[in-house]
């Protein structure tokens, strides 16, 4: 049986390599569309969106101005200080410590600030309220999409 056309050589097959990883450029144009104010950026991998930008690895095209490496369960960042933060946490997250990155995050912004989250789950969170939910749509049919959600924080955290 032939599984491949006459001019596809199994060989030397034309495959493009991309990080699957990182935010496609479309992808990184809506989240910058939404974010305003001085911006957080957490797992931001290859991304240099945000003024500030956190991840436990640097990549290589990641620049070190506003960059530290750091874990997103322990941000090194005042409570309250950020007009938005957005993350792409690794979306295969274990359940039981989902909550633990939710309320780092949720510290980090400013009260009326926004959270943009980018992931295959979209949590509720206390003090803050879903304004809009956006499915990032692709033409492959059986492939994960991405979910954008944007949270407004309504109401100070207590402790
Ligand atoms: C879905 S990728 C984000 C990719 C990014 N949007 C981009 O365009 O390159 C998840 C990121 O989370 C980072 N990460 C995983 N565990 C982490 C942790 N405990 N603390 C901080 N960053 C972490 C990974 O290094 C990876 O860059």
């Amino acid at each position: 049986m032939k599984l491949f056309a006459e001019n596809v050589s199994r060989k030397n097959p034309k495959l493009k390599y991309r990080s699957v990883w990182q935010f496609p450029t479309s992808t990184e144009d809506f989240i910058k569309k939404h974010a305003k104010g001085k911006i957080l950026h957490v797992c931001c991998g290859s991304s240099n969106l945000g003024d500030v930008r956190i991840d436990r690895w640097k990549q290589e095209n990641q620049k070190s101005d506003g960059f530290i490496i750091a874990d997103m369960f322990h941000l090194p960042i005042k409570r309250d200080s950020f007009d938005t933060v957005i993350a792409d946490p690794p979306w295969n997250l274990a359940y039981h410590v989902r909550h633990k990155l939710i309320f780092s995050l949720r510290d980090s912004i400013k009260w009326s600030g926004h959270l943009i989250f980018n992931c295959l789950w979209f949590p509720k969170i206390k003090c803050m309220k879903l304004q809009d939910l956006f499915a990032g749509m692709n033409n492959m049919a059986f492939r994960n999409v991405s979910l954008i959600g944007i949270y407004k924080k309504i109401q100070d955290q207590l402790c």
